[in-house]
């Protein structure tokens, strides 16, 4: 090959991998997003003063201060595009335009977010971004957007990848920093390609208001919680600081007892998910609150490690979770997947648990203890020198921290 060629092939392969590299805002997400997002209690039934209202109970309700921070439209929000392909917003529902919500949202100290899908029409047969990339981040910049969820519905024949690296691309390129999450349900296995593209994708189909979820496959329906939950196994590796796996939007608060919104919301932090509430945060019981609002549960979540947790042992229907967190600590979950109260009696002193991944290692077999707290009673109840003796209600988590 003579020269002149070899350095066109080369500079041909270094602009082919260069957009892989160099994307996505790297700063944003260094821990999993938090927010609410209209889908899973309003679906299409959004206007621009019940999202105003959301804001406004997201700094009301003290959850704003627990570190919620994105309002984000879903699907539905959309009216036509314009003579120049420019998409605009539903003109009933919101009036006032999109801009003028997002002014609103920031004045309250929050972040904005909005939806839109890689194909055609979006799942709910809105005009979706497919040939209108860069037009449409164009345009949530000029909006001032902070976060955009994309969808994959209506793809065709379109490649992944692709669709995903472009809006990447079309956002970078409309310069305002945007936190990108992907919404393709794991279809193409994003964790092994969306690093660079965005900071969290969907690993699952849509989560439904139930804890167990239905077993038939054969018709499409919601995932139960800890259908869900079990979907996440082997993908810890993929997660971390601006990056993350998502396993769908919380439903806490949805109609799911209060046990197994404990159970779901404590399993997301241990997951290091994304926490967008998916209720109604202008009518929400006081358990709701307190459990979507526990800063020490979502001290796990938001611990800057960034280390997913694993699944250390099952037993009798017990999960045993540990996540490493700075400093040394530890978060210990029990989580009772079945219908009747389970009793744990453990010592401690037969754990060592080596975290392959992390490197990191919790050994209290010899000498050294650790003090103990329950985060959801928010108290310390001793220290692993004593074994731990508890019960763990039907479809419940004890959750606990391990301490110096
Ligand atoms: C898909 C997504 C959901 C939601 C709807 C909106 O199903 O997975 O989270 O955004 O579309 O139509």
């Amino acid at each position: 090959m003579k020269l002149t060629n070899k350095f066109f092939l080369t500079l041909i392969c270094g602009l082919a991998v260069l957009p892989l590299q160099a994307q996505k805002f790297r700063e944003l997400a260094q821990t999993p997003p938090m927010g609410w997002n209209s889908w899973n209690k309003f679906n299409c039934n959004v206007n621009e003063g019940m999202i105003r209202e959301m804001a406004d109970a997201m700094v009301a309700t003290g959850l704003k201060d627990a570190g919620y921070e994105y309002i984000v439209i879903d699907d539905c929000w959309h009216g036509e595009r314009d003579s120049l392909g420019f998409i605009t917003a539903n003109p009933v529902h919101f009036p006032s335009g999109i801009k003028a919500l997002a002014d609103y949202i920031h004045a309250k100290g929050l972040k904005f977010g909005i939806y839109s899908c890689a194909g055609n029409k979006t799942c709910a047969g809105k005009p979706a971004s497919r040939g209108h990339e860069y037009q449409d981040a164009l345009t949530y910049a000029k909006w001032g957007v902070d976060y955009l969820k994309y969808d994959w519905c209506d793809h065709e024949d379109l490649n992944a990848i692709g669709s995903y690296t472009t809006m990447s691309q079309a956002l970078q390129a409309a310069g305002r920093p945007i936190v990108f999450s992907l919404c393709e349900w794991g279809s193409n296995k994003p964790w092994s390609w969306a690093k660079n593209v965005g900071h969290l994708w969907r690993t699952t189909g849509d989560i439904g208001n139930n804890f167990v979820g239905d077993p038939d496959t054969k018709k499409w329906h919601p995932l139960g919680v800890l259908q869900i939950l079990d979907l996440q196994d082997g993908l810890r590796p993929y997660a971390g600081p601006g990056h993350w796996n998502d396993p769908d939007m919380l439903e806490v608060g949805n109609g799911m007892s209060v046990n197994e919104d404990r159970a779901h919301f404590t399993m997301w932090c241990m997951l290091a998910a994304p926490l967008m509430a998916g209720n109604d945060l202008k009518n929400m019981t006081i358990e709701t609150l307190a459990i979507l609002s526990n800063k020490e549960v979502i001290a796990i979540d938001q611990d800057t490690l960034g280390i997913q947790g694993f699944k250390y042992a099952t037993k009798d229907s017990v999960e045993t979770w540990f996540k490493p967190l700075k400093n040394g600590e530890w978060a210990v979950c029990f989580l009772n997947r079945s219908t009747s109260p389970k009793s744990i009696n453990l010592d401690w002193k037969t754990f060592s648990v080596k975290d392959a991944l992390s490197g990191f290692e919790l050994n209290m077999t010899g000498k050294e203890s650790y003090k103990v707290r329950n985060l959801w009673l928010k108290k310390n109840i001793g220290d692993t020198r004593k074994p731990l003796k508890a019960t763990v209600p039907a479809h419940d988590v004890l959750c606990l921290k391990l301490f110096k």
